[in-house]
């Protein structure tokens, strides 16, 4: 890649350089706004940015602001290849100017604004995934390497201008997800390295190792996260998490899909995880409860007793109107679990049930990590009672689930009739308040 850039006859707008600043915003392009102005991100994605920064505390001037390209294309298309993330050679010019201004900041968090700025920064695809997450390898597919700074990937802010399709986490939502991102990036800009939390994982280990790690988690009554990972309708491992740092995995098959451990063993261990599920005493953790707990059952006739928490709840039940996913949940609560889903696939390509191991690792403490946070921030918001209250009904959800439940179809009827009455006086109401016809199901018409 040559380093002689030529500017091109098109018009140019140049970056907003800014030395010393600890971040740097990378978006795609500038558009009609910031051609007649000559400044990146002054037009409506721009101010959406900058509102955004702000919630975030902060400002345009703490920051270095750049474009993948600065020229308007006429479809992005020339440049970039979306469907492969791959850039062409018209790019390259391009890339090597960007890679210059990086290198000439003191940023230790280079901002990706969308998925040209994600796939020139690291080579990856898939923005909405990895959104917020903390990436500081020099990943293969990378183009532009600028070594030893944190990129974090944000959505780009003109999606959050777009509509969302139909039932789909997007659009106006999207400043959530941004805003959350931004405060991020204000933290790690305080320092360069990327200070990865330490993990003690128990992972491969003998029977005698879980054995214990299950009896001290029964003798002190320790809560804990867990997440079972089946494969082939089979548990083929699971994962206990009781802090931040401590985690066990215990493995139940091979790679060649054989047992890990000996009948007796296998035993032993299922007899210890009964043991800490059916106690009373100890609290439980899971993202989406109706899954696990029903597999236990299913499975081992092992009954989960005790406190039950569901993260997948506690998001529902906090932010009713985003995705529920444990990989949305991770990415928005945990502090430093880059996204790591794609891994439940990799392991079979790369051969390692390792990895599939470490996966399970990071479903526990990830799960861990979103109770803790998320929880404290369900208590702030005023929506733990309400979790609490939603809790209640995970019991007879389990027994329904397992056992089936009668209908009373014309009481059902009965109800549906009583709340579309409620629903169009609902509507009624809202139209007289607001003085015009709303559509609450229009997040364009809300955010206006
Ligand atoms: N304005 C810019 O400067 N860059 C973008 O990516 C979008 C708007």
């Amino acid at each position: 890649m040559s380093l002689d850039y030529q500017p091109s006859t098109q018009r140019t707008v140049s970056c907003e350089s800014r030395p010393h600043a600890k971040i740097a915003i990378i978006g795609e392009a500038p558009g009609a706004t910031e051609l007649i102005k000559g400044k990146p991100f002054v037009g409506r994605a721009g101010s959406l940015l900058w509102q955004c920064s702000s919630a975030a505390q902060i400002t345009r001037e703490m920051c270095s602001v750049h474009n993948v390209l600065d020229v308007k294309p006429k479809n992005i298309t020339e440049f970039y290849d979306a469907k492969r993330g791959v850039f062409k050679t018209a790019a390259e010019p391009h890339l090597a100017r960007l890679k210059e201004e990086l290198e000439q900041t003191e940023a230790n968090v280079l901002v990706a604004c969308g998925a040209p700025a994600l796939a020139a920064l690291t080579g990856l695809r898939g923005i909405t995934k990895l959104r917020g997450s903390i990436l500081d390898k020099s990943y293969p597919g990378a183009v532009l390497r600028v070594p030893g700074r944190k990129v974090i990937p944000i959505i780009h802010p003109s999606h959050a201008l777009r509509p969302a399709a139909a039932g789909k986490f997007g659009g106006y939502l999207y400043r959530w997800a941004i805003i959350r991102d931004l405060k991020r990036v204000k933290h790690e800009s305080a320092f360069r390295e990327n200070r990865v939390p330490h993990r003690n994982l128990l992972m491969g280990g003998r029977c005698e190792e879980y054995l214990a790690f299950m009896n001290d988690v029964y003798e002190h009554k320790r809560p804990f996260a867990c997440d079972i990972a089946v494969m082939n309708q089979e548990m083929s491992c699971v994962c206990v998490t009781i802090n931040r740092q401590d985690t066990m995995v215990i493995p139940f098959t091979t790679m060649q899909n054989s047992n890990y451990f000996s009948q007796s063993e296998e035993k032993a261990l299922i007899q210890g995880l009964a043991r800490i599920l059916q106690d009373p005493d100890i609290p439980k953790i899971f993202h989406n409860c109706l899954f696990d707990v029903d597999f236990f059952t299913a499975r081992y006739g092992i009954v989960t007793q005790g406190p039950i928490h569901d993260t997948m709840i506690l998001q529902h039940v906090t932010y009713y109107d985003m995705p529920k996913g444990l990989d949305f949940c991770v990415s928005s609560y945990c502090e430093n679990i880059p996204y790591y889903k794609q891994e439940r696939k990799t392991w079979k390509q790369v051969k390692d049930i390792r990895q599939l191991w470490e996966y399970n690792a990071k479903d526990g403490y990830g799960t861990w990590e979103v109770f803790e946070n998320l929880g404290k921030e369900s208590k702030d918001r005023g929506t733990w009672d309400t979790y609490l209250f939603c809790m209640k009904l995970v019991r007879p959800l389990l027994f329904m689930q397992r056992r089936g439940t009668k209908v009373n179809k014309k009481r059902m009827q009965g109800i549906k009739v009583e709340l579309e009455k409620d629903m169009t006086r609902l509507q009624r109401e809202l139209n007289e308040l607001a003085g015009e016809t709303i559509n609450a199901n229009s997040p364009k018409q809300l955010a206006n």
